[in-house]
């Protein structure tokens, strides 16, 4: 049932880079309105999640339990709630004694953490890798050993690797039971870097963007499919810059052609689409991107196959994936702080004969042959759903 679960990249909400640990279950139940008021559990994104700072340390029994005064109700109350909407409910913990936040983890506890969140009804486990070994052997027999736990809690339960990319998880997560797994340091709400990096590990530091992570993950086509994806971390799309409660864990923001450039980039890599925004006050231009349905048919095509990056340099990129039903998706991304002007024959691609191009972002087609030439914005993506000619 494991790979059934997961045969398309997950979708959803978590609290992190909005709320960080200032979490409490009256804005959670909020959210889980929100995401049915606004659209997006129609869209798809069902799965709402609770990042870290929920925790309340453990009972006498050694159980966990939640923060009384964040969750006086408790999380099976919270995962009623949500149910009853249709949405699905996500935790967090960590492979070592304590979170990223400090909070209480599941090292040792793994077994009854496990059937602890099955009996609450839970349906997806992100588990990070704070204050842990570095070593990725042992990271890889850490998170077995909670994946087996989650095998033998009774619930089906989605398990997020969170280890940030830094053990090559591509490699080994999957075999660890993971049906995502990180590739990189935490995004912020911004474009890129101002530094330059070789080593992904340096975003930890620096704090990735959006380019950043869509570069790390552009060589890593081959260790996505349905049943394990690589994970880029959430949307940012519609945090606008603004502060919430979390702090800084935002960024200075996006432009909405940024944002728009995410989802396409997002979509076409197979990444899991898990917004960040407060629902509660999503305004139209963020609902326009996040919910543009022939873009998630992207993410969610059957076929399961993240997209390659065919065309690679500092100038501008492009992305092809194959779907299910002999279509293409190609996106082009102008990685220019200017606009600029680009052309491609499909044939540079692969692609022989003739397509209609349709622009899933202007909703139309837009050109039919074996070409395409244009003008993108700075940081723009335009999406593509090109269709042979027969
Ligand atoms: C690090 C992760 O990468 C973030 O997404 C978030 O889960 C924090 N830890 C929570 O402490």
């Amino acid at each position: 049932y494991d790979a059934v679960l997961v045969a398309t990249p997950p979708m959803g909400w978590m609290t992190w880079n909005y709320f960080g640990d200032k979490i409490n279950e009256k804005d959670i139940k909020e959210m889980a309105d929100a995401m049915v008021s606004s659209g997006m559990l129609d869209a798809g994104y069902h799965y709402l999640m609770i990042d870290d700072g929920w925790q309340g340390g453990r009972d006498s029994k050694n159980e966990m339990i939640p923060d009384p005064v964040k969750f006086p109700s408790g999380i099976k109350a919270l995962a009623a709630y949500v149910h009853s909407k249709g949405i699905k409910l996500g935790v967090y913990s960590d492979a070592a004694q304590l979170t990223c936040g400090g909070y209480t983890a599941s090292l040792n506890f793994e077994e009854q953490d496990a059937k602890t969140f099955a009996s609450w009804d839970v349906d997806y486990l992100k588990y990070d890798y704070c204050g842990a070994p570095s070593d990725s052997i042992t990271a890889k027999a850490r998170y077995k050993k909670m994946a087996d736990a989650l095998h033998n809690s009774g619930r089906e339960i989605v398990f997020g690797i969170c280890e940030w990319g830094d053990r090559k998880p591509w490699l080994w997560a999957k075999n660890a039971g993971g049906q995502l797994w990180r590739i990189s340091a935490d995004i912020r709400d911004k474009w890129k870097t101002d530094k330059p990096w070789t080593d992904q590990r340096e975003l930890h530091t620096i704090g990735a963007g959006v380019l950043d992570i869509v570069d790390v993950n552009a060589d890593l086509a081959p260790f996505a499919g349905p049943g394990g994806w690589n994970d880029l971390d959430m949307l940012v799309i519609g945090l606008n810059g603004r502060k919430g409660p979390s702090g800084d864990l935002g960024g200075t923001g996006c432009s909405p052609t940024e944002y728009q450039s995410q989802m396409s980039l997002w979509s076409i890599m197979n990444a899991p689409l898990i917004a960040t925004n407060d629902l509660r006050t999503m305004d139209d231009a963020t609902k326009r991107i996040l919910l543009n349905k022939e873009v998630i048919a992207i993410n969610q095509d059957p076929l399961g196959k993240q997209a390659e990056r065919k065309v690679k340099n500092r100038d501008w990129n492009v992305f092809m994936k194959p779907l299910k039903n002999g279509d293409y998706a190609v996106a082009i991304l102008n990685r220019n702080s200017s606009e600029k002007a680009f052309s491609i024959d499909w044939k540079e691609l692969g692609l022989n004969g003739s397509y209609t191009i349709n622009d899933l972002w202007l909703k139309k087609d837009i050109g039919k042959g074996k070409k395409w030439a244009g003008k993108l914005q700075s940081h723009e993506t335009k999406l593509f759903r090109l269709k042979k000619v027969s």
